[in-house]
């Protein structure tokens, strides 16, 4: 396997020879929502605003992560449209020399509001979390009643062209998990792109527990009570397992992370809202970039410290995130901290 290679050919290789494009960036640990399935109603233990990257330090890093070989930045959080600088975010990462793709991960709560000027920005497309559809279950799920905005920000980022517009979801055990198949006739419908996402152990509340989620075979077999489904080929490194729902062109997705792991084609590198670059969603380990940006030293040394990061920090990457494993331990931080 070879050394990693990122200074001739501008790819991000690691050890095991997986070439990292996507950077995975949150951009803020707040959230507008409380998914049981992601922290408790009451959660408090947020960030400190002053640790939060401003707008410069994440266009700095973000640039370089682009020099190095990313093509493609998904902006995340929490909530990242919590972030009231997000359209200018989203405007200096196209402008940046070799402009990445760009995409965001949101509860579309505020995206009626934003959606246009998040196009116009440079936004290339949405992934909508959205877990049922039923506006009463909808309120029992995320402690707000909030089910009509989502489906108003959906129609809005539609009509701004933010597509093929995504729609995550997670099927919790007696919560949600008779929604499969209306999830996938509403999906059709609405020309949503429907993937769901196997329940990961990465909620702030610790909940999670193996018996009680929804694994992929369990979804699959439920979705082919009613549809036909034939895996699409070339899945490359996409987390998704993509099926045609009767003979296609429509698709469904299964993010099946924890009973079907992808990690042997992961491309993916992360860097948390406070400024810390990882490899992993479950690594135990991420190094401090927002420190070098805030040292005393010129930029140009800056940027060389934070290069280095970028380098060793995927050097670093495991082949795997372990959690099938006995002796698995979650990452001390919530997902809502590092990045979905
Ligand atoms: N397991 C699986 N998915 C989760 N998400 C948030 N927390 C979890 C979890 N513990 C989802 C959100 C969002 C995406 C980024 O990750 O619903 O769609
Ligand atoms: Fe917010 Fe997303 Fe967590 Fe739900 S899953 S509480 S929308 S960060």
């Amino acid at each position: 396997m070879g050394e990693l290679r990122m200074s001739e050919t501008t790819e991000l290789v690691d050890t095991y020879g997986r070439v990292h494009r996507d950077l995975r960036v949150s951009l803020t640990d707040r959230c507008s929502l409380r998914c049981t399935y992601c922290m408790p109603a009451d959660f408090s233990d947020w960030i400190a605003n002053e640790k939060l990257l401003s707008t410069e330090e994440l266009v700095t890093v973000i640039g370089l992560c682009v020099d190095a070989g990313i093509t493609q930045v998904r902006l995340t959080g929490g909530e990242p449209l919590l972030r009231r600088d997000i359209a200018d975010i989203i405007r200096r990462i196209n402008e940046l020399p070799k402009a990445p793709r760009i995409s965001l991960t949101t509860n579309a709560l505020r995206l009626a509001e934003v959606a246009q000027d998040l196009k116009n920005a440079g936004l290339q497309r949405v992934n909508v979390s959205l877990d049922t559809l039923d506006p009463i279950r909808f309120k029992e799920m995320t402690h707000r009643d909030r089910f009509h905005d989502v489906i108003t920000g959906i129609e809005a980022a539609q009509a701004a062209g933010l597509t093929p517009l995504k729609v995550n979801s997670v099927l919790l055990k007696g919560i949600n998990d008779d929604e499969a198949i209306p999830l996938l006739r509403h999906a059709l419908e609405n020309d949503w792109s429907l993937r769901f996402i196997e329940q990961m152990p990465l909620d702030a509340g610790d909940l999670w527990a193996r018996p009680a989620m929804v694994t992929a075979d369990e979804i699959q077999s439920e979705l082919e009570r009613e549809f036909d489904l034939t895996p699409v080929p070339s899945r490359g490194s996409a987390p998704a397992e993509e099926f045609y729902v009767n003979g296609g062109p429509a698709t469904v997705g299964i993010i099946a992370s924890v009973t079907r792991p992808f990690c042997a084609a992961c491309d993916r590198l992360r860097l948390t809202a406070d400024g810390q670059f990882r490899n992993c969603l479950f690594a135990r380990d991420e190094t401090d970039v927002r420190a070098v940006l805030r040292s005393d030293v010129s930029q140009s040394e800056k940027d060389a410290g934070v290069r280095a990061i970028i380098e060793s920090v995927t050097k670093a990457k495991l082949p795997g995130h372990g959690i099938n494993d006995p002796d698995f331990i979650k990452p001390d931080r919530p997902m809502s901290a590092i990045g979905g």
